[in-house]
């Protein structure tokens, strides 16, 4: 961990939160270092986390863990995680252990306040057993995967299991708690967006919504549609620049979520988060 343990959020308080709960809706970017985005000077351009941030908070002395299971941790529990035992760098693929059960989750709270609860994207806070999946923690809608990484268009996640000396893959996407091949070759992160919209859109204002949105982006692998990529030619290291273009699409998701609750009728009355898990 030789980079800082920093992050970048924005809340945006938008036009007027009636006195009603309001809509909560938190998109989380993975692996999202300081200097990759526009506001911060980055080459990467991030138009719409810019003119969002810009009309909200900016927290520019927040700080998130630098590991994926631990952050995510202490955003579900609010508590740091050697009160949870997952100080112990990441819950790898075949490790039997989750946010222990008798924890009282971030979604379960707000649903016992009146929300409707939805998670879209990466869950990485344990799967060994099925009382550990978010739809059992609170969500009332899962749609995503369990894992840290995997390929952002396959959806599998391979593991090298070492006593075995063997390299097993599996996919690792689901609608509600089953595995779903309806999606093979839909980029994750358009993929997550639609999803997210579609719950936006399908929200009844009966209730107030709280939807998680845990992007794959912008983790490991670098995986991007090639014309996000096009527009950063200038930038001459490889990795960054695909890492440039996996940004661009990351920004447009926010840009899509944001419309989609416009459209909806939703955003003068949604708290819009947006945070990175991690900078590793
Ligand atoms: C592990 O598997 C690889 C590929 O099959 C092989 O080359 C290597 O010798 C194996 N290592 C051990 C320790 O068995
Ligand atoms: C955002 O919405 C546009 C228009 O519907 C769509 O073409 C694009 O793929 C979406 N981007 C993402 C990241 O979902
Ligand atoms: C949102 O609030 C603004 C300012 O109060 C108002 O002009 C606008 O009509 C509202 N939009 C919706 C969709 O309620």
């Amino acid at each position: 961990m030789n980079v800082r343990e920093v992050s970048l959020v924005f809340i945006c308080i938008l036009a007027r939160v009636d006195a009603k709960q309001p809509n909560i809706v938190f998109i989380l970017a993975d692996d999202l270092g300081w200097n990759d985005v526009g506001y911060h000077g980055s080459e990467i351009r991030t138009p719409h986390v810019d003119r969002l941030s810009a009309q909200g908070v900016r927290l520019e002395g927040y700080y998130v863990q630098p590991l994926c299971t631990p952050s995510r941790n202490q955003l579900m529990t609010g508590r740091y995680q050697i009160h949870t035992g997952l100080q112990h760098q990441i819950i790898w693929p075949c490790q039997p252990y989750c946010v222990p059960l008798d924890e009282r989750l971030l979604p379960q709270i707000l649903r016992d306040a009146g929300y409707n609860t939805h998670m879209v994207g990466k869950w990485h806070l344990g799967m060994f057993q099925r009382d550990c999946l978010p739809t059992r923690r609170g969500f009332q809608s899962f749609f995503g995967y369990l894992t840290g990484s995997e390929d952002y268009y396959t959806h599998h996640r391979c593991y090298f299991i070492s006593p075995l000396n063997i390299t097993r893959c599996a996919l690792d996407l689901r609608d509600g708690e089953d595995v779903t091949t309806r999606y093979t070759g839909r980029y994750s992160t358009e993929l997550f967006t639609q999803r997210a919209a579609d719950i936006i859109h399908q929200h009844t204002p009966d209730k107030p919504l709280f939807l998680y949105l845990a992007l794959q982006a912008v983790h490991g692998p670098m995986q991007v549609p090639e014309r996000y990529v096009t527009p950063y030619s200038f930038i001459k290291d490889k990795l960054r620049r695909e890492y440039a273009g996996m940004v661009s699409v990351m920004d447009e998701a926010v840009g899509n979520v944001s419309k989609a609750l416009q459209d909806a009728g939703l955003w003068n009355n949604t708290v819009l988060v947006f945070s990175t898990g991690t900078v590793i």
